[in-house]
């Protein structure tokens, strides 16, 4: 039978909300399982050191993990390389999930792999996010209709649940 960690935090970087919708479901999916969950964004974190389990998740802009993820990461080198970590990532690349785009989403697990040297992360989850012009400010809406044009990905939510609650359920340690 699985045994939940002690403590898991799930924390995130959103820019538009979809990763914070993913990392708050991913929450609720663990508390299912009788784990004892926070989740909160990675700008309220101040007590990583009192958790033995943490998920990072935040968006791809323009090629890259949120600045602010990158940054929370290598700031707390130290403790994260001490507990179980675990990224994940959204992006619109894996809204069409072709050859060339699971090689370019396998490309963004690999700059979150290097982003620390004594942080390994025991594994990297990549999911579809969401693409909702109406959420978007420009100019960012802009380069997000010259992007759907060039990639024909369209509007629409890409998020796939189940996916991601399996991801999530995997995430609890069997000791
Ligand atoms: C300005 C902008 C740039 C983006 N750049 C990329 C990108 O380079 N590659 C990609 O796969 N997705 C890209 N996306 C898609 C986002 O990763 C996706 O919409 C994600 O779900 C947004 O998460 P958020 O709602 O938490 O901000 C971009 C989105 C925006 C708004």
């Amino acid at each position: 039978m699985k045994k939940p960690n002690n403590k898991v935090l799930v924390t995130f970087d959103s820019k538009l909300g979809s990763t914070a919708e993913v990392a708050t479901f991913m929450g609720s999916v663990l508390s299912e399982q009788g784990a004892s969950i926070t989740v909160k964004p990675l700008s309220e974190v101040n007590d990583l050191d009192t958790y033995d389990s943490v998920i990072i998740g935040g968006a791809i802009r323009y090629d890259r993990w949120l600045p602010d993820a990158t940054t929370f990461v290598r700031e707390n080198e130290t403790v994260l390389s001490k507990i179980r970590v675990a990224f994940f990532f959204t992006c619109l690349t894996l809204a069409k999930p072709t050859p060339a785009a699971m090689r370019k989403a396998e490309r963004y697990a690999d700059t979150l792999r290097s982003l620390a040297s004594d942080v390994k992360p025991v594994t990297i989850g990549g999911f579809a996010g969401a693409l909702q012009f109406s959420r978007t400010p420009w100019p960012a809406r802009f380069a997000l209709k010259v992007s759907s044009i060039a990639t024909g990905v369209k509007e629409g939510d890409y998020r796939d649940w189940d996916a991601i609650r399996s991801w999530a359920l995997n995430q609890i340690e069997v000791p």
